[in-house]
C-alpha cells in the first residue's frame, strides 16, 4: 500500500487491496481469472441476481447472488450451512475450510460461481451416516476447546484420512498447517489424528461409570456439537432483519479524506441501507461504514464511496 495516501477505486479487488487486503487478492491463485470476469459482470442489474448451482453435501443447491459472491456467504448466508467460520478472510486461518471435489479449499477465498459443478462437502454433510472416525477420535483426544476452528480443522483431517489411512505425522501437521487455533489445542488434534493413523481402536466416546471413577475423563458434552457444525456462536446468528456491516479502516496515525466520496452512488447499490463516514480518524478506526442487507452489497457500498485519503 502507498502510505502516503490512498483511494478506493471502482473494482472489488482494488478495493480489497487498497483496505490491505493485497495478500488475499495475490493469493487468489487460479481463481483471480474467475475474480476478474466477476469484476466486469459487477455492471449487471443487481436486481437480476445470477443464480448458482451447487452441489452441496451431495445435493443440488441453487444460490442467488451477485458474481462476486463468495462461496462462503453462499454457504452461509444462502443455504444456512454456518459449520465453515468467518474469521480472517484473507486465507490465512482455515476457519472456512470445505471439501471441494475432496479436496480441502478455503471459502472465504473462493467465488461462488467457480464451485459450480463441483462436488462441496462442509463439515454438516460428514456426519450423514454417524460420526466419521476423525470426528470420534477429535471427541475422545479432546481436540478441541472453544471449537471455532474444529470444522475447518475436521474436514481438513477427514480429506486427509480418505486420501491416505496411515498418514505420517509430518503429514498431519501439513494438514494442520493452514488452522490457525487460537485455545491452542493441536496437542489433541495431532492426538486424534495420530490414533487413527496407527490403526488405534477408540474406546467408546463415553466411559462408564466405572471408567469414571477410576480416573479417566468425560468427554465434553458439547464435542458433538462442535465436530458437525451444529454448535452455534455469535457470527452464526440469524436475527430477523441481521444486516452486515463493513468498515474502510485508517491505515494511517491520524488520516484525512481528500476528495468528496460518492455517498449517492454508495446509497444506490441494492440492500445498502446505511453510510456513515468520518472525514478525519486515526489508526484503526473506520474512514466509512456501510451497512447492508449482504456482505456482498456493504462491500460494494464502500467500493463506490471512492474515498482518497492522506495523513495529516
Ligand atoms: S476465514 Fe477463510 S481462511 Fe480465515
Ligand atoms: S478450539 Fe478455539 S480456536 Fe481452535
Amino acid at each position: 500500500m502507498d502510505l502516503k495516501s490512498f483511494h478506493t477505486p471502482l473494482t472489488r479487488k482494488a478495493f480489497l487491496k487498497s483496505v490491505g487486503l493485497t495478500a488475499a487478492t495475490a493469493a487468489l491463485g487460479p481463481f483471480a481469472g474467475s475474480l476478474m470476469a466477476a469484476e466486469k459482470e459487477t455492471s449487471r442489474d443487481p436486481a437480476q441476481p445470477p443464480s448458482i448451482k451447487l452441489t452441496v453435501n451431495g445435493e443440488a443447491r441453487t444460490v442467488e447472488g451477485p458474481p462476486q459472491m463468495t462461496l462462503l456467504a453462499a454457504l452461509r448466508d444462502r443455504l444456512d450451512l454456518t459449520g465453515a467460520k468467518p474469521a480472517c478472510e484473507q486465507g490465512t486461518c482455515g476457519a472456512c475450510t470445505v471439501l471441494m471435489d475432496g479436496l480441502p479449499v478455503n471459502a472465504c477465498m473462493m467465488l461462488a460461481i467457480d464451485a459450480a459443478g463441483k462436488s462441496i462437502t462442509t463439515v454438516e454433510g460428514l456426519a450423514k451416516k454417524g460420526l466419521t472416525p476423525i470426528q470420534e477420535a477429535l471427541i475422545y483426544h479432546d481436540g478441541m476447546q472453544c471449537g471455532f476452528c474444529t470444522p475447518g480443522v475436521t474436514v481438513s483431517l477427514h480429506a486427509l484420512l480418505e486420501r491416505q489411512s496411515r498418514p505420517s505425522s509430518h503429514e498431519i501437521k501439513t494438514a494442520l498447517s493452514g488452522h490457525l487455533c487460537r485455545c491452542g489445542a493441536y496437542s489433541g488434534m495431532m492426538a486424534a489424528a495420530l490414533s487413527l493413523a496407527k490403526g488405534e481402536r477408540l474406546p467408546r466416546v463415553m466411559p462408564s461409570a466405572k471408567e469414571q471413577r477410576t480416573g479417566r475423563g468425560v468427554p465434553r458434552l458439547e464435542g458433538r456439537a462442535k465436530v458437525t457444525g451444529e454448535a452455534l456462536y455469535a457470527v452464526d446468528a440469524r436475527p430477523k432483519g441481521w444486516m452486515v456491516a463493513r468498515a474502510l479502516d485508517c491505515p494511517f496515525a491520524r488520516g484525512k479524506i481528500v476528495n468528496r466520496p460518492n455517498e449517492t452512488a454508495a446509497r444506490m447499490v441494492a440492500g445498502v441501507q446505511k453510510v456513515e463516514i468520518f472525514e478525519r480518524t486515526s489508526i484503526g478506526q473506520p474512514f466509512a461504514v456501510v451497512v447492508a442487507e449482504t456482505m456482498e452489497a456493504a462491500e460494494e457500498g464502500l467500493t463506490r464511496l471512492a474515498i482518497q485519503a492522506e495523513p495529516f
